[in-house]
This record gives structure tokens, sequence and C-alpha cells, in this order.
């Protein structure tokens, strides 16, 4: 199975694909996660990457899909896999398109996280960070058992460069103007299955898990 989990930023796409990923045993894909892991790293990509993001612009289609394309080869034989934070624009999407049909495959369905940007504002300014293993937290919906501290690991939590308000602001901005028009482009594909993205994780998660059911059917 191949399926894409998308929304705006905040909207709870990283927390449900984990949780997805654990499910199904499918990989999960995270541009954003394997984008932030080179700029720790100090690589040529995370040197390159990390003008966009500390502006909250995206990274050139080129080198996200060179990303991907490599993370797909190494994910082809698995159980499927799950795509986080990508495409986030229509040259993204019709290179993935290209990229599945040159080994006869194909999307299954895009999960689109619908929440209003009152809720964005705040899951984003809670969400924390494990430095170490990426963790996942919000200071109020899901708060680590020791303030600042990860649960696995023990290690400081941080808070993302790109989550200050100002930044967020053209992370939403880009959203409406590059990535919301991808709706279109997979409803027209009859691949689009809106979740409604209010409520608890777990709330979510049991929307999320019926698509999932009922597509199976
Ligand atoms: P990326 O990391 O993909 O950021 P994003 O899309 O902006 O999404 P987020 O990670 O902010 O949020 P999310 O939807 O995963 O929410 P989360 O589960 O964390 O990309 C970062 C940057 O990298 C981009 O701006 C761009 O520069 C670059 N980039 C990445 N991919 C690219 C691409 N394809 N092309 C070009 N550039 C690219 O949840 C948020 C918070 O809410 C957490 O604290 C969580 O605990 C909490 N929470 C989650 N669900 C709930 C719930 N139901 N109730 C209450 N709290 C909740």
């Amino acid at each position: 199975m191949i399926l894409i989990i998308f929304g705006p930023p905040g909207a709870g796409k990283g927390t449900q694909a984990i949780l997805i990923s654990e499910n199904y045993n499918m990989i999960h894909i995270s541009t954003g996660n394997i984008l932030r892991s080179a700029v720790k790293e100090g690589t040529g990509l995370g040197e390159l990457a990390k003008s966009y993001m500390d502006n909250g612009e995206l990274v050139p289609d080129d080198v996200v899909i060179g990303i991907i394309k490599d993370e797909i080869k190494k994910s082809i034989s698995g159980n499927g896999f799950l795509l986080d934070g990508f495409p986030r624009t229509i040259p993204q999407a019709e290179a993935l398109d290209r990229m599945l049909n040159s080994e006869q495959l194909k999307v299954n369905d895009v999960l689109s996280i619908e929440v209003t940007d009152e809720e964005i504002i705040k899951r984003i300014s809670g969400r924390r960070v494990c430095e170490k293993c990426g963790a996942m937290y919000h200071n109020s919906f899901d708060p680590s058992r020791e303030k600042g501290m990860c649960d696995n690991c023990g290690e400081n939590l941080y808070q993302r460069d790109d989550d200050k308000e100002d930044v967020v602001r053209t992370r939403l901005q880009v959203y409406r103007e590059q990535t919301e028009p991808l709706k279109q482009y997979y409803e027209n594909a009859d691949l689009l299955s809106e979740v409604d993205g209010l409520g608890t994780i777990e709330e979510v998660s049991d929307r999320i898990e019926k698509v999932l059911k009922s597509m199976a059917k």
C-alpha cells in the first residue's frame, strides 16, 4: 500500500503517520525529518535546505524529488510506504506519478487532514521535539512525563526554529498557495480522502482507521 498523508503545517501529519506506519508495518518517509537530519549533520543538503526551512519556504523541487527517488528505491520491496510532507507542489506530484509508474506502482490513497488555522497555531506553538531521538510532544495535548525531557531517551526537548510565529505565518501562506492545489489534483484522480483532524490524537486516528478499512473492502 502506498499512502500520502497530506495537510497544512501542524495538522498532525507526523503524529498520525507514526501510528499508521506502526499499525500497518509501513515505512514512514518524512521529507521534513530527512531535511532536519541533514541540517543537524551539517551536510551539503542540510546547508542548502536550512535557509529555505528557516524562512518557512519550500526547498526546491529538484532537491526534494531527488531525496524521494532514493527513499522510494529503498522502500519498494517492503510492506508499502507512507509519504509525509511529500508531494507539496504539482511538479512534485507529477514526478511521484512518473517514479511509481516506472515501477508499475501507484498511490492508493491521499489522507487529507483537515484542521482550522486556529487549531494549527495552538498545535504548532505547543510542539516540542526531542533533540536526540526526534520524538514529538505537545505542551498541553501530549506532554512528556517530565517537563522538557523526552520520555524515550531522557534528552532535552526543543522548539523547532520554523515553529516561531512569523515563520509559521509564511508556512501557512506557502501551503495555501503551493500545496493546497494538490487536493484538486488528487480529487481528480479519485484518490482524496478528507479526514476531520479536530479532536484528540486517538479520535483522528480512529477516523483514519475507518478510511483505511473501507479501502480494504
Ligand atoms: P515538515 O516537517 O513536513 O513540516 P510541516 O508540513 O509544516 O508539518 P509539521 O511537521 O509542522 O506538522 P505535522 O502536520 O506533521 O504535525 P505534527 O504531527 O507534528 O516540513 C518542514 C519544512 O521542510 C518545510 O517548511 C519545507 O521548508 C521543508 N520541506 C519538507 N518537505 C518538503 C517538500 N516536499 N518540498 C519542499 N520543501 C519541503 O503535530 C503538530 C503538534 O500538534 C505536535 O506537537 C503534536 O503533538 C500535536 N498534535 C498532533 N495531533 C494532535 C491532535 N489531534 N490534538 C492535539 N494535538 C495534536
